[in-house]
């Protein structure tokens, strides 16, 4: 099937770095989120990536006026039904996901191809609550968006052949490069990051070492670009913990128990650097570790 138009549903980091490479590469793209705040901050900063992208002589002016008047967006959630491609980027909440495609599933065209961005949650389970599981798919975007190469492409068990190859071409015209992953709890990349995310941050709890320490010891020590939880601020607490539970939850394996220390930080409201504090506080000229 030829994907022209593209609905994404939530407008947060994702959602917005996902319409910036596919406006970018040429298709329509309509942004929905449940409040307008959202909807005005993600294209200000679509807007601001692109300039940026532009003035680095990676993309023309051209380009950039381009992408951003193939951006749309609405409050209505119907709206997307007449979009050939809708990926779901909102809250990782299975409940929330659930609710989203239900609300969707009376406005769709029967072509419609229905994926998930999710890092975590059963594809499966999120097909099977759809009229379409056969035309479902994880499409999983790393973070930032516009930087990172890999996309995973998780086939739920009811996933056709035509849907799993119209996905793959679609990674290609994005310019990206696409790994298969069977449907299991966090599928790959999240299946190993994470752990390594929650390892750091029982270091932290358990007095091993400081924010400080453990960051450098594994940039310095891993050749890792990013300490991990540096890395952990940066995806998100909420999100991070949201996805240990899934692996806790899914594969019933004490060896995934989210660390108490990352459920503080999340009760707290600390989720990193979206609300400015997390492992490290940013509200100032450089970021200050808050252990
Ligand atoms: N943060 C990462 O590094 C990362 C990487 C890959 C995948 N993901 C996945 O992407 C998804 C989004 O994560 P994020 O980091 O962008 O989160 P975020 O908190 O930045 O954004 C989520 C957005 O969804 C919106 N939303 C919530 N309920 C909605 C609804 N019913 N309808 C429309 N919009 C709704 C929120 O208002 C918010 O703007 C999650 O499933 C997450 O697991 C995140």
């Amino acid at each position: 099937m030829d994907i022209r138009t593209v609905g994404i549903v939530g407008a947060g980091q994702m959602g917005n770095g996902i319409a910036h490479v596919f406006a970018l590469a040429g298709f329509e793209v309509l942004l929905n989120d449940i409040t307008q705040d959202a909807l005005d901050k993600a294209v200000a900063l679509i807007d601001r990536n692109l300039e940026r992208q532009a003035s680095r002589g990676k993309i023309t002016e051209e380009d950039r006026k381009a992408a951003l008047a193939r951006i749309g967006t609405t409050l209505k959630l119907a709206d997307l039904g007449k979009t050939d491609l809708i990926i779901e980027a909102a809250t990782e909440r299975e409940t929330v996901k659930q609710a989203i495609f239900e609300d969707l599933l009376p406005h769709l065209k029967p072509t419609t191809i229905l994926t998930s961005n999710t890092s975590s949650i059963s594809i499966t389970r999120l097909a099977s609550r759809t009229d379409r599981p056969e035309k479902f798919m994880g499409f999983h975007f790393m973070n930032p968006v516009p930087v990172m190469q890999l996309v995973e492409l998780i086939r739920g068990i009811a996933t056709d052949e035509p849907t799993y190859r119209t996905l793959l071409a679609v990674v290609e015209k994005l310019g990206k490069t696409a790994a298969s992953a069977e449907d299991f709890p966090a599928f790959i990349v999240n299946r190993i990051l994470m752990p390594m995310i929650n390892e750091a941050v029982y270091t932290l709890y358990e007095g091993v070492g400081s924010v400080k320490s453990i960051d450098e010891s594994l940039k310095l020590g891993a050749n890792h670009p990013m300490g991990p939880l540096e890395l952990a601020d940066f995806i998100g607490l909420d999100t991070c913990l949201a996805i240990m539970n899934v692996l806790h939850d899914g594969l019933a394996d004490t060896k995934y128990r989210p660390c108490p220390l990352l459920t503080k930080y999340v009760e707290a409201g600390w989720l990193g650097r979206k609300t400015s504090r997390g492992f490290y506080d940013y509200r100032g000229e450089v970021p200050v570790p808050t252990r």
